[in-house]
């Protein structure tokens, strides 16, 4: 086994290790260039693969849950709750991590995105948290924080009254952001791989939704007052909402941590170019993003967070904010298992339909298996 890299970045950050941690992976997570891309858009382009990270098909919140497990598991939980869209790769994951520690996951899916077809609501994602076992509880607004963490409390002290000990992941602002602790953590890691090879990173660019994989990337380039960018891209909210929210929630880490008044606004990037019409809906930057990445670097992104966070950066770098020739580094924070539930969006992007998709010159629907031959 992988001796954990734990050791290494809390050589830079040691107040990391104040907080309790539930050992998900081993890291340090593949840190590579892009090349086909880089001289498509004229920049050298880097990616960091976190959506290669273990446990049920990887991604961000991996780094995340490792605290709040951390915590769950000091407190003795048996019972995980969290909150999230239907799509949600974050209560896709806090499934796996309660399973690999023996605890029930319970989870509630928000209907936050207008879409009512079967492979939104039973594929992807759903499919998954069916497999983990997952408790599925639906919850019919989609914008009120608030209220889905407060109907997690209320779910939780029901559990109570029957003598379980849950532990709740909330979402909302009202409530520390201990997750950020993965991404920064991740921050040194990512600046300790550069250092290594003697890359200076001028630019990173990641998607930013509840703000923690953000809030926690900028508290760790502060701290080590590495003097790369960090640049934001909408995923849910206009820019100058999200914005108050990484200045508040970077603030809130660097308390944890023990840095008070850490950042001030100026350090605060966010865009939301990319943003319309919606949180997990589709625009032709996000396919012209995801179809690039896939079609010229065999890597696959997704409609929710990561093509949106590509397209966000092709934008930077067409309107000039990221001027070429710089280097860029990419965050790929995985969401891969989402794009099952927008097959029907996704294949006329490659120029499929029922014809072409024809296996042998037989449709799907005709006889093709090789037991009834
Ligand atoms: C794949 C993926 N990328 C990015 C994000 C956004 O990260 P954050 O919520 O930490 O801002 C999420 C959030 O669910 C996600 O699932």
């Amino acid at each position: 086994m992988v001796k954990s890299n734990f050791e290494k970045l809390i050589r830079d950050i040691p107040s990391l290790g104040w907080f309790p941690r539930a050992e998900l992976f081993s890291g340090p997570t593949i840190l590579e260039p892009l090349e086909n891309l880089s001289i498509n858009l004229g920049v050298n382009l880097f990616i960091k693969r976190d959506d290669t990270l273990p446990l049920a098909m990887g991604g961000n919140k991996v780094r995340q849950l490792e605290y709040y497990l951390g915590e769950a598991i000091n407190q003795k939980a048996d019972t995980i709750l969290i909150t999230g869209s239907v799509q949600s790769n974050f209560a896709r994951l806090c499934a796996a991590a309660a399973r690999k520690f023996g605890m029930k996951p319970i989870v509630q899916l928000e209907k936050r995105v207008p879409k009512s077809n079967l492979e939104y609501n039973r594929s992807g994602n759903v499919l998954l948290l069916k497999m983990l076992g997952a408790k599925i509880v639906y919850f019919s607004e989609g914008e009120n924080e608030k209220q889905a963490d407060e109907n997690l409390n209320i779910i939780a002290g029901k559990l109570r009254k029957d003598g379980a000990n849950p532990y709740i992941i909330h979402l909302g602002i009202d409530y520390r952001p201990l997750g950020a602790l993965g991404y920064t953590a991740a921050a040194v890691e990512t600046i300790q791989q550069a250092n290594e090879v003697k890359l200076e990173i001028d630019h990173i660019v990641l998607p930013t939704g509840s703000a923690l994989t953000h809030s926690g990337f900028l508290a760790g380039t502060s701290i080590m007052k590495h003097p790369a960018t960090i640049h934001g891209i909408c995923v849910r909210r206009a820019s100058s909402l999200q914005t108050e929210r990484v200045l508040r929630r970077t603030n809130e880490v660097g308390e944890l941590l023990g840095y008070p008044n850490l950042v001030g606004v100026d350090a605060v990037n966010t865009d939301d170019t990319c943003l319309p019409p919606g949180y997990g809906r589709l625009n032709n930057y996000v396919s012209e993003a995801i179809k690039m990445s896939a079609l010229e670097e065999g890597i696959i992104l997704d409609p929710v967070y990561s093509g949106k966070a590509l397209a966000g950066l092709i934008h930077l770098i067409r309107s000039r904010v990221i001027p070429s020739g710089q280097n860029v580094l990419f965050l790929h924070t995985g969401g891969v298992p989402a794009n099952f539930g927008y097959q029907s969006e996704l294949e006329p992007l490659y120029g499929l339909s029922e014809n072409n998709l024809r296996v042998g010159g037989l449709s799907p629907s005709s006889s093709t298996n090789p037991l009834q031959q």
